[in-house]
């Protein structure tokens, strides 16, 4: 279940260690689909497992309509309180649930579902619920884990974060090809992912001691184990992360 995972002390430790984003683009992606975006007057925003909201308050300080679907209250609390902190709370919907909660008859310029997939029972058929929810000129930006489950480490990962296994990379882009969508790229981003999960894990080792006084021994433990599970994946060479945009068939 991911709500034992992104809990309040996940989001404890993200903020000590200075991690605001969890997918490693951060708002690296948000410039070239905003310019790609041709929707006009206020764009509508679809943030799917928007986590402690840092790509919604990206997208509501540009002057975007963001709707944040998030299932875990220590996370809606965390992006919440941020908008608020940041004066952009009123242009950012907190629906009090995941996916599940989506509106059927909203419509979306821009959706973005950043390594949450993974979490989902149904990927596929939840690809296919957020590209119905684009208008006709809409654009999804996904980002997601792949890798060969057959690899023991790889294996550790979803034991590690309790998510499904990941597809390969082939397999996934197939699924994006599925879609009545076209595919305007998909990357391998393994190298930033690589970087970022270096640089949490540098920053969890300098300050373990203020890590362990917030939130416990157990739950360091539990979130460097979790570090260590994904950097041991990415050095076998067989698990990454991709980074998707992707629109609307005209
Ligand atoms: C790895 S985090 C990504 C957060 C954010 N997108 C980011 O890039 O920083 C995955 C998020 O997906 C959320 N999640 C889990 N199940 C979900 C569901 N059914 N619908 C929407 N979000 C879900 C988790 O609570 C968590 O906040």
């Amino acid at each position: 279940m991911s709500d034992d995972i992104y809990d309040e002390t996940h989001a404890a430790l993200n903020r000590l260690v200075g991690r605001h984003h969890n997918n490693p683009l951060g708002d690296a992606a948000f410039p070239l689909l905003r310019r790609l975006a041709r929707g006009t007057g206020m764009l509508q925003v679809l943030d799917v497992g928007s986590g402690r909201g840092a790509s919604s308050r990206w997208w509501a300080a540009r002057g975007a309509r963001v709707t944040a679907l998030e299932p875990s209250p220590a996370m809606r609390a965390e992006s919440g309180a941020r908008a608020v902190a940041e004066g952009v709370a009123t242009a950012i919907d907190h629906a009090a649930g995941g996916l599940e909660a989506l509106d059927p008859d909203r419509r979306f310029d821009i959706a973005l579902a950043l390594d949450v997939l993974c979490y989902l029972p149904d990927p596929a058929g939840a690809l296919r619920t957020i590209v119905d929810s684009l208008a006709p000129d809409g654009l999804l930006c996904v980002t997601d884990y792949h890798g060969r489950v057959q690899r023991a480490e790889v294996a550790a990962v979803t034991a590690a974060w309790g998510i499904r296994p990941p597809p390969t990379f082939d397999a996934f882009r197939a699924t994006l090809e599925r879609l009545p969508v076209n595919v305007l790229f998909h990357v391998d981003t393994t190298r930033q992912y690589r970087a970022h999960w270096r640089a949490v894990a540098a920053a969890l080792e300098r300050q373990t001691m203020d890590a362990v006084a917030i939130a416990g021994t157990d739950a360091v433990a539990r979130f460097a184990n979790q570090v260590r599970s994904i950097e041991a994946a990415i050095a076998t060479g067989e698990f990454g992360h991709s980074w998707a945009i992707l629109e609307v068939k005209p």
